[in-house]
């Protein structure tokens, strides 16, 4: 059965662009409704939306239904899916605080489909506070995003705040609208993520800046792919995923523990937490205070986890990530070997569009026969499904 997409359509001049996603979209055979806000349709006609989506387009809530239903609710309820592409600060605004004063607010709350917003706005705007907390906002209730791309605004800015590249947007619906093949059903997957923090003192500790989102992705795809997820985590700011069971540990010795308590008994084991390598040689007991002159640290090597699985592991398949600065392929070739691995993912940290804190990644990755799998630039969740299905033998 064809699937259905509403798509909001919100006031941005990259308004025309949702009429390529719409086509793309029309050309799989996806069903599609538009619901355009009043300063959308000052920048597009309505009826041009109408005549790309073959479908009516609806702006006013009180319009005269052409059936009888009441249009906010059977959208709702017919979508599989929600985009609102440009979505601007407006909208998010009112979404994240709870206000629903016309069509497409009002069905974005009334819906129980997935909702992705891909904003677009000015780069100031976009990395306003109160944005970017509707945003977290937003996204901690479970609304996921589509991140806007960096490159010269339609103002003369340049900066993030563009929409997304159709392609990406289009993949993305695609993604989404998925019906995931439980090919994980029956098995156990052991996922570490985020970082871990080596504590100096009571109150002050190292770290790394990981947020533990591909960890979270590849967790989140685990389960809805049938299998039965354990999560070791380090402190992040994530929601914890649902129906997926989490441990939260905070050092590489807290880490160490779990992961081998739940070794044993897992089928695929991925490791994309950013362990700390180091330690302070000596924990203070007191906080330590200043003196005069320098404070020398001395640091003092901490476990390999990844490494000490890689010498233990029997039947499991293990995966482990590469943070690399330079020479990616050949430091992650190194690390899948040093560490007796099936799959090494490596990115390249250096990129600032991905890696640390972004939605997004670029990866490569490579297994121990060999083979490579490049990925262009996509979502976590979209690398996370590439991990499983090179995995399982589908790439
Ligand atoms: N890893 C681990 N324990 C550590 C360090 C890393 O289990 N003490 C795991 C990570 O979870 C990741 C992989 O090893 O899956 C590679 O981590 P990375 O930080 O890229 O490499 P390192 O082995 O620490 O090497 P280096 O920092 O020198 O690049």
């Amino acid at each position: 059965m064809s699937k259905c997409v509403v798509i909001g359509v919100t006031g941005g001049i990259a308004v025309y662009k949702a009429l390529d996603v719409i086509s793309a979209l029309r050309k799989k055979d996806i069903e599609v409704h538009v619901i355009m806000t009043e300063s959308a349709s000052k920048f597009v006609n309505p009826l041009t939306f109408q005549s790309i989506s073959q479908n009516m387009v609806v702006t006013d809530m009180f319009a005269e239904p052409k059936a009888w239903e009441i249009q906010h609710i059977s959208l709702a309820q017919k979508a599989d899916l929600m985009l609102v592409a440009p979505c601007t600060a407006n909208v998010l605004g009112k979404v994240a605080n709870g206000i629903a004063d016309d069509m497409l607010t009002t069905t974005i709350m009334a819906t129980k489909a997935k909702v992705v917003f891909a904003p677009a706005m000015n780069t100031n705007m976009y990395e306003n506070k109160i944005v970017q907390n509707n945003i977290q906002k937003l996204k901690s209730f479970g609304y996921e995003f589509i991140e806007p791309a960096s490159g010269r605004l339609a103002c003369g800015d340049i900066g993030k705040g563009k929409l997304a590249d159709v392609n990406t947007i289009v993949e993305r619906v695609l993604f989404e609208l998925e019906d995931k093949e439980q090919d994980l059903k029956g098995k156990k997957v052991l996922i570490s993520a985020g970082p871990t923090i080596a504590p100096i003192d009571p109150v002050r500790y190292i770290t790394n800046r990981s947020t533990g989102k591909m960890g979270y992705a590849i967790a989140e795809e685990a389960r809805d792919r049938g299998a039965e997820v354990t999560l070791v985590s380090g402190p992040t700011n994530l929601e914890p995923p649902k129906n997926v069971r989490i441990i939260n540990i905070r050092t590489n010795e807290e880490m160490k523990k779990e992961i081998f308590e739940n070794f044993a008994d897992s089928d695929i084991v991925i490791k994309s937490a950013a362990v700390a390598d180091y330690k302070p040689k000596e924990y203070s007991k007191e906080k330590i205070k200043k003196g005069e002159g320098d404070l020398n640290l001395c640091l003092t090597r901490d476990n390999d986890i990844l490494k000490m699985l890689g010498e233990s592991k029997t039947h499991q398949i293990l995966v482990g990530f590469a943070a690399e600065s330079n020479n990616v392929i050949e430091n992650a070739n190194k690390k899948l070997i040093n560490k007796n691995l099936d799959f090494i993912v490596a990115n390249d940290i250096t990129a600032s569009d991905t890696g640390f804190g972004s939605d997004d990644n670029k990866v490569i990755i490579i297994s121990k026969d060999n083979k490579a799998m490049h990925l262009d630039k996509m979502s976590k969740k979209e690398v996370a499904s590439n991990i499983f299905d090179m995995i399982l033998g589908k790439r």
